[in-house]
């Protein structure tokens, strides 16, 4: 991780007061960057270890709103002065049988996942192409935080699984426009992760942790903290071949466990 203490550089994560959100801010503050953790929640969801840190901001975003992100970055830029990496991380599920799928929870899905992921890109990308570049030509990298559902169906899961099909194309096809700008964009696709939104169904039903465990090859669920270590590469300078790509981190969730 050499290229990640050459400089401090800025990372700014919407969905930032969440289990993955926090727990990769913690591990780029100890890689030396700047983080600004953006979100909805309030300030006081930050953990005490992490909201001391004299690296660390917090910016109030909606990213389903576009005055809202606008505003987190004309922030971000005052306090900063720039921004290197944009981690679209914010996320929301909705599971529910396809007959009885509500379309309200359907758009909210995509509103948060899909055009939040969007909103937050675009405007990044319209910072980063203004930047000077590094020595590599990189003028910012923008990541997204993705799913190894984003590739394959898995029961109950049209809203979100949709969305994060819909990141990940979209992901592609602005590293292929942004690539001559010196932007580089990539995904991030964790498996099951006991945090966040998986914790919470685990918080319903006791049971879904051993369930879901015995359908990982790995044989348990994924921590946050191993989506932090991937995303530290993704936001060094170790990455900067990196565009177009999605990282796949999923205990091999993806491969499907058949014993
Ligand atoms: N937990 C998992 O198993 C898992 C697996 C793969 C991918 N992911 C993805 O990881 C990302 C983070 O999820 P997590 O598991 O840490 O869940 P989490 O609920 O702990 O974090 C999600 C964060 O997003 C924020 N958020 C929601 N709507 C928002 C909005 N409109 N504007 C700004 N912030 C908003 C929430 O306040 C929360 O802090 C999501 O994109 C999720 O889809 C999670």
């Amino acid at each position: 991780m050499s290229g990640l203490r050459q400089r401090s550089r800025v990372v700014a994560i919407s969905g930032g007061c969440g289990d993955i959100g926090q727990a990769t801010g913690r591990r780029l503050l100890r890689e030396g960057f700047r983080v600004i953790l953006l979100d909805r929640a309030p300030q006081d969801a930050i953990s005490s270890d992490l909201s001391g840190n004299e690296g660390l901001t917090y910016l109030y975003c909606d990213v389903t709103s576009n005055e809202s992100v606008d505003s987190a970055f004309q922030k971000a830029v005052e306090i900063h002065g720039s921004l290197d990496v944009a981690i679209a991380n914010a996320g929301m599920v909705a599971n529910e049988p396809f007959l009885e799928l509500d379309e309200t929870n359907l758009r909210s899905t995509m509103e948060v996942n899909f055009f939040g992921a969007f909103r937050l890109a675009q405007r990044a990308a319209r910072l980063m192409v203004k930047q000077p570049a590094s020595e590599h030509g990189v003028r910012g990298k923008i990541l997204f935080t993705g799913s190894w559902v984003q590739d394959m169906p898995f029961p109950l899961g049209t809203s979100y699984i949709a969305s994060k099909a819909a990141v990940k194309m979209m992901a592609m096809v602005m590293a292929q426009e942004l690539a001559s700008e010196g932007v580089r964009v990539n995904l991030l696709a964790p498996g099951i992760v006991f945090a966040g939104l998986s914790k919470r169904l685990h918080d319903a039903d006791p049971e879904f942790r051993d369930r879901v465990a015995a359908a990982i090859p790995l044989n348990e669920m994924q921590s946050a903290e191993s989506v932090a270590d991937a995303y530290a590469f993704l936001c060094s300078s170790d990455s900067d071949y990196m565009t177009g790509s999605s990282l796949l981190v999923d205990g091999g969730a993806t491969l499907v466990k058949r014993s």
